[in-house]
């Protein structure tokens, strides 16, 4: 079976660098490079939804310099628009995007509404996103609705992903072997698949091979199988 929803935890682009005696911002350059391979490679091996990490609610801790070339980066991918209109993809966004620069929650505004009728793929880029942040606006949330009693439901419908099914599978490059507040809630019966490959280095045939892993899992959700 063919996963209808991979989540990827795009890590190790530093360490690309590292390894080539380059500043760490070549490894963010080239891990653009891959994020487009890995949406086009979902589209050809029939995957219906990706989602990307991009920045977490703790990469703030990172040195300056830093977030704004991925900032940079960030801001040359909702330029290129029209890349993703070509190629019927639709974007969504995850992730608390107020506490983002104006032009970039502006450009992810317009990315979300220029592309909401296209129905190949549905690529999800997760934007200061933090599970532990996405459950307290959900509360939050919750709290302003009056809601007296709560069930999964309302969780569902008040978390960042609220209309995006969970992730079938979860895949983590650069070898750590954490999830590092991704998805935390919506991962709890999603398969796992951590990779040594760094982010950069993530091409069609470690695609495929996190494919064919998958297919060879079997998924119980607490039952017998
Ligand atoms: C992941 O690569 C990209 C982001 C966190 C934005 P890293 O920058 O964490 O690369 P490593 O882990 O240092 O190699
Ligand atoms: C996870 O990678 C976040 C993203 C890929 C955006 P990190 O490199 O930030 O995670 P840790 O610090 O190794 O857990
Ligand atoms: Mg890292």
């Amino acid at each position: 079976m063919t996963p209808s929803h991979i989540a990827f935890i795009m890590d190790g682009n530093g360490r690309w660098a590292e390894r080539r005696h380059l500043p760490r911002k070549y490894g963010h350059k080239m891990g653009t490079k891959t994020l487009e391979r890995v949406v086009d490679l979902a589209a050809k091996y029939g995957v219906k939804t990706v989602t990307f990490y991009a920045f977490s609610t703790e990469n703030w801790s990172r040195p300056q310099a830093e977030i704004d070339y991925l900032f940079t980066i960030f801001r040359i991918f909702l330029d290129e628009i029209d890349k993703y209109k070509d190629k019927d993809v639709r974007i969504r966004f995850i992730g608390n995007l107020t506490k983002l620069p104006d032009d970039i929650v502006a450009a992810c505004d317009k990315m979300v509404a220029e592309t909401m009728s296209n129905d190949a793929l549905t690529v999800v880029i997760a934007l200061n996103y933090g599970s532990w942040e996405e459950i307290a606006s959900a509360v939050n949330t919750l709290i302003e609705s009056g809601k007296k009693d709560v069930d999964k439901q309302d969780i569902v419908d008040a978390l960042y992903t609220r209309e995006i099914p969970f992730p079938d599978l979860v895949v983590r490059t650069g070898g750590e072997v954490r999830l590092s507040n991704f998805l935390l809630l919506q991962s709890a019966y999603s398969e796992l698949i951590f990779t040594d490959i760094l982010w950069p280095d993530f091409d069609e045939k470690a695609f495929c091979s996190v494919l064919e892993e998958y297919s060879s899992r079997e998924r119980k959700y607490g039952g017998l199988k």
